[in-house]
């Protein structure tokens, strides 16, 4: 029965567990469902859906959610379904007549998802397609996952490094701070920047767009500049992305980042231009004139990585000792902050 035909104008909105494997996250909170309840709606969720992020049905209950025993119930029962991950084939077999879905998409490659949704008459939202503009702040569920996979990966980078962050000074001796460049400054790279300064690296970035100099600045961490007078990419006039470097100004990026190589400790890179195979800016040369023991993130690992090394979803060790972490599922890795702002995003 639809919310209209309750006869409120409240909808039943309902959560099923994740089915991709190794997700964690959760598109309800019992806080979310608590707001969503002050709107006027009834909310459901799957029986454990919440368990790996932290939430229990108890939880859940005593905000006085609904818990389905299955998830074939809670597609049944549900209005507006709210997850994650794009249904998959045994939830699009479940989708019905009217009913919306509101999770990740990716729309463009999702050619069959949207044809068997049409099919059945749903109707899909797509959390990737909300525009990352500042009225669309509060919807920006990209934005809420590049800031956590930031963080995470200063986090993982430190898991794998041998030595503190910080320097010190102490009677034992002297020991130097670790030496962080971040390579792409959007979303992901200034939660990098944010994090890896919070720790007390000496931490540089680096990115195409000019006006991201005085925001990394503004983190305290330092801007590589490079000795280039081309036109660089113009931020507002791609609606905040950048757009491919020139050959040269590749070249003269390569180049400084060929000498930095070897000084520099942990190299976390988040470049990216929206529909296209990542840039490669940190090439096999530059690995191998890193010292042993040194760490690289990609974030981009899922586009093809900006260092042509990366396995994706795997980490790896190379000859010279130099680890790179290929996951793509950081904001799953810290699932109840990922799904308490992915919640509120929807
Ligand atoms: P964003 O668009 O906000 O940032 C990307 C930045 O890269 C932009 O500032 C852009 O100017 C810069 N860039 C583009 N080409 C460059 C180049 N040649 N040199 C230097 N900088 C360049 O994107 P956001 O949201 O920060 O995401 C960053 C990456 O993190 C994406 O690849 C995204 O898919 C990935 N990501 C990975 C996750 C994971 O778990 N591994 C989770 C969430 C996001």
């Amino acid at each position: 029965m639809t919310g209209q035909q309750r006869g409120t104008l409240g909808l039943k909105i309902g959560t099923p567990k994740e089915l991709f494997e190794g997700e964690r996250r959760v598109a309800m909170t019992p806080e979310s469902a608590a707001q969503l309840q002050k709107l006027g709606h009834e909310c459901l969720i799957e029986t454990g859906a919440g368990a790996e992020a932290g939430f229990s049905d108890a939880d859940y209950k005593s905000a006085g959610v609904e818990v389905a025993k299955t998830a074939a119930a809670l597609w049944k029962a549900a209005d507006v379904v709210a997850k994650v991950r794009a249904p998959n084939d045994t939830e699009v077999k479940r989708l019905r007549d009217g009913q919306t879905v509101i999770s990740f998409v990716n729309p463009a490659a999702s050619e069959k998802l949207l044809a068997s949704a049409a099919k059945k008459g749903s109707t899909l939202v797509a959390m990737d397609m909300v525009p990352r503009i500042s009225r669309a702040q509060k919807m920006d569920a990209l934005s809420s996952m590049a800031n956590i996979a930031g963080y995470r990966a200063v986090i993982e980078a430190g898991n794998n490094f041998g030595r503190f962050f910080t320097g010190q000074i102490t009677a034992a001796g002297k020991v130097p701070p670790a030496k962080v460049l971040i390579v792409g400054a959007g979303v992901a790279g200034l939660a990098a920047v944010g994090t890896a300064t919070s720790l007390g690296a000496i931490t540089y970035a680096f990115d195409v767009r000019p006006e991201a100099a005085e925001q990394v600045e503004s983190m305290g961490a330092e801007f590589v500049f490079l000795d280039f007078e081309e036109e660089q990419a113009d931020g507002a006039s791609t609606g905040g992305y950048a757009s491919v470097s020139s050959p040269k100004f590749r070249e003269v990026q390569l180049a400084k980042f060929r000498k930095l190589a070897p000084e520099i400790d942990i190299v976390i890179t988040t470049a990216l231009i929206p529909n296209r195979e990542a840039p490669e800016l940190w090439t096999e040369d530059m690995v191998a004139a890193m010292k042993p023991g040194s760490v690289i993130i990609d974030l981009a690992a899922e586009k093809g990585g900006n260092c042509k090394l990366t396995v994706m979803d795997e980490k790896i060790v190379t000859d010279n000792g130099v680890t790179i972490v290929g996951y793509t599922d950081f904001p799953s890795r810290m699932a109840a902050q990922a799904s308490t702002l992915y919640s509120t995003n929807i």
